[in-house]
């Protein structure tokens, strides 16, 4: 979807549709008697008799077959102006957008100042219907012999926009809103594709495309470098595929940056049948979504790049399979980690903890001042929050600040669970130093728990239990049902207040 800015002051072009914002208990706005008074006088009236409240995303319509610009005009209710947070103007602009898409409109008009008020500034406005706009109108439809992403509409003017601050200032909002939907949308068309299109290798590899275009530094260590270092968490859990596993390093910006490395770390399991401890058939198809921290990770780094921020950040993402086609990983086998500790596989599926755990020891060769690491690791984290929050646990209370508060700017609420040393307990071995899974209580707390005993010493780290949000059962305001592109927003803003 493009987006035009058009000045108030030049002619005003044509499109199918003319889109006001209009609050509770609030009259027809200036801005809109000034720009059409014909239409605005409809609209007043249409308020007068009740026909149109402004309760939030109550939308009335009209025709005026008059009116040249556009015959059809949409006012859209935003509810009360001092309830008008940042997530509402989202909310509102990814209805919009949908709505648009149900009437197959291609170029629609909106007043902007029409949808700012409470929390919401015109750039606000702008950054939504940059970001949320193509958040709202993506599909996954490759496979599909009628594409539906083609009812999407194509662009939005935005009407007024010169009356307030510098247009290039706007433009590049613009373009940064653009560039980090772009890694959201990337993120998503990785985990959306099947398991048997998206395996270790090829996930790789587009990793390795998307670093070329993203212009980051990329490395893949492939099978045999694994085994040389001994990242034998990797190694046994892709045992059991026949496709060779991969870790991917993404590198931007220089290690002398001042602020330091931020290492992400993202789970990439392309698909968890559960190994041996096989899972359950029901719901088992979404088992490709396993690599929706990997998947989160590179597409932020690509928009790090994108936005040019001015931090050193190396991006870790173990990719593997979890399957029982090879020479599987049983339960009873003790392997030797990365870092030299020990660990007796219980259950086999809980794999995505050994390949996390490899990597962050891995992270200590960057020496770096904080690591976040986004994995679905455990379904507890969905049963604990649902996908209102991610789950976030951690050895540094700053950090975990940090992240909340990236969560809460950008819609991607994260909720803290504790770190008790007493939720070791039940993962603490018999013939080896640990197990991969305990005593079945807490299952996000014990395998964040377990991570711990792999993260470089003194070094802060937060993880990211992504798995209650990562994928939508139902279509939600900014995505339909499928991927979510979870974490991605909240990396890069993690980073541009880093
Ligand atoms: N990938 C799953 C977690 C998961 C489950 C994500 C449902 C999304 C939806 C993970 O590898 C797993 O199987 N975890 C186990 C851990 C247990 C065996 C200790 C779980 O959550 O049941
Ligand atoms: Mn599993
Ligand atoms: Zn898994």
């Amino acid at each position: 979807m493009k987006l035009h800015l058009i000045a108030k002051s030049k002619k005003r072009t044509s499109s199918e549709i003319f889109i006001a914002g209009i609050f509770k208990n609030e009259k027809i706005s200036k801005e809109l008697q000034q720009l059409e008074t014909e239409l605005a006088a409809i609209a007043a009236k249409a308020l007068e008799e009740g026909r149109i409240t402004g309760k939030f995303c109550e939308s009335f319509s009209f025709y005026n077959p008059s009116y040249r610009e556009a015959h059809e005009i949409v006012l859209l209710g935003l509810g009360s102006r001092s309830d008008y947070r940042a997530k509402c103007l989202r909310k509102a602009v990814g209805h919009l957008v949908k709505m648009l898409t149900a009437r197959k409109v291609k170029k629609a008009r909106l007043l902007l100042s029409s949808f700012t008020g409470g929390e919401n500034s015109l750039a606000d406005v702008i950054e939504a219907l940059a970001e949320v706009g193509i958040l709202a109108s993506y599909t996954f439809d490759k496979y599909k012999s009628k594409k539906e992403g083609e009812a999407a509409p194509q662009e939005i003017i935005l009407e007024g926009i010169l009356s307030q601050g510098s247009p290039e200032a706007f433009q590049k909002k613009i373009k940064d809103r653009e560039a980090v939907a772009g890694g959201v949308i990337f993120a998503r068309d990785l985990i959306n594709e099947p398991a048997n299109v998206m395996n270790p290798q090829t996930m790789a590899q587009a990793a390795r495309d998307w670093a070329h275009k993203k212009k980051l530094k990329c490395q893949i260590l492939e099978k045999d470098e694994l085994e040389k270092l001994g990242m034998n968490g990797i190694l046994a859990v892709n045992s059991g595929s026949v496709t060779p596993p991969a870790f991917v390093i993404l590198e931007h910006g220089s290690s002398h940056a001042s602020k330091g490395t931020v290492c992400l770390i993202g789970k990439g399991v392309t698909f968890d049948t559960g190994g041996i401890s096989i899972k359950p058939s029901k719901d088992m198809e979404k088992m490709k979504y396993d690599m929706s921290g990997a998947a989160a990770v590179i597409g932020a780094m690509g928009v790090i790049a994108d936005l040019k921020l001015p931090v050193h950040v190396v991006g870790l993402t173990p990719l593997v399979e979890n399957n029982v086609a090879a020479d599987p990983h049983r339960p009873g086998d003790i392997i030797k980690m990365f870092n030299g500790k020990t660990v007796e596989i219980i259950n086999t599926d809980a794999e995505g903890r050994l390949i996390l755990a490899d990597a962050l020891a891995y992270a200590a060769k960057y020496k770096p001042k904080a690591i976040l690491d986004a994995a679905t690791l455990t379904g507890m984290a969905r049963a604990t929050f649902d996908n209102h929050a991610i789950a976030i646990l951690g050895n540094d209370e700053r950090l975990l600040a940090k992240v909340k508060k990236a969560g809460e700017e950008t819609g991607e609420r994260c909720w803290p669970l504790p770190m008790w040393d007493e939720y070791l307990d039940s993962m603490k071995g018999n013939h080896s130093d640990l197990l991969n899974s305990g005593s079945g209580f807490a299952g996000t707390i014990t395998a964040a728990k377990f991570l711990q005993e792999f993260v470089p010493e003194k070094t802060p780290w937060v993880h990211l239990d992504i798995a209650g949000v990562a994928w939508c059962d139902s279509p939600r305001y900014d995505a339909p049902k499928g991927a979510y592109g979870a974490a991605v927003r909240l990396f890069v803003n993690f980073l541009l207040n880093w």
